[in-house]
């Protein structure tokens, strides 16, 4: 199987969760595209989404799924996103799509968060993969310069700005063991708007595409 047939088949399988006549947290990115195909079969048992991207509302709403403004929800039953990294404890990476802010806000109000990767986004340890930060744009270099300071390597993705209308440094060569600490390290920071490490608030569930089939951890 194709990496993006795990990724289908991790989409597919979260369709499970969803319960009739809810709103859904979608989350944004290759895989979380394949969810909204499948929530798309089901269109209408389900009430509507919460869209963490205008990427995502765009093709909720060409399917005809209706998308609630997050400040009228008081909170979801699930939210379903992919992760670029997750480890053994439920912590993630996200963001390598940009979407990081959103992605942690509707992560908050739902009451279970259910991650959907295929195999080769689970690690031992977080941070191979480079971990983005939304930053304000005048705080850009010295957010850079802090980052420094954690014997890591910020990278500005250039040329990317948010939803929000912020931008994008990618910290690369920095191994995360601690990323509860980190996490919180890197929100204090003045001009960070959100750090893509999820592991304060992590998964509830991962749905792991494998060449053997889905398999499930809670
Ligand atoms: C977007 C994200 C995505 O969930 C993450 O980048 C994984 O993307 P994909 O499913 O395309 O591999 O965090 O901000």
């Amino acid at each position: 199987m194709t990496q993006d047939e795990l990724k289908k088949a991790v989409g597919f399988a979260a369709l499970k969760f969803v319960k009739p006549k809810t709103i859904v947290g979608v989350g944004t990115g290759s895989t979380a595209a394949h969810f909204i195909d499948a929530l798309a079969t089901i269109k209408n048992d389900i009430i509507g989404a919460v869209s963490s991207s205008e990427a995502s509302t765009k093709k909720l709403m060409e399917y005809g799924i209706r998308v609630f403004d997050c400040n009228d929800v008081d909170s979801l039953d699930i939210y379903v996103d992919g992760a670029d990294e997750i480890n053994h404890q439920m912590q993630m990476i996200k963001g390598g799509g940009a979407a990081l802010t959103r992605e942690k806000i509707i992560a908050a109000i739902s009451k279970k968060f259910v991650c959907i990767v295929d195999e080769s986004k689970v690690v031992e340890t977080l941070g191979n993969f480079p971990l983005p930060i939304e930053v304000i744009p005048m705080a850009r270099s010295y957010v850079a310069r802090e980052i420094f300071k954690l014997g890591a390597k910020p990278i500005y993705r250039d040329g990317v700005v948010t939803d929000n209308g912020n931008v994008i440094l990618d910290i690369h060569d920095f191994m995360i063991p601690n990323a509860i600490e980190m996490e919180h390290k890197i929100n204090n920071i003045a001009g960070v708007v959100t750090v893509g490490l999820f592991a304060n608030r992590g998964a509830n569930i991962a749905l792991i595409g494998t060449k053997s089939g889905v398999k499930e951890i809670a």
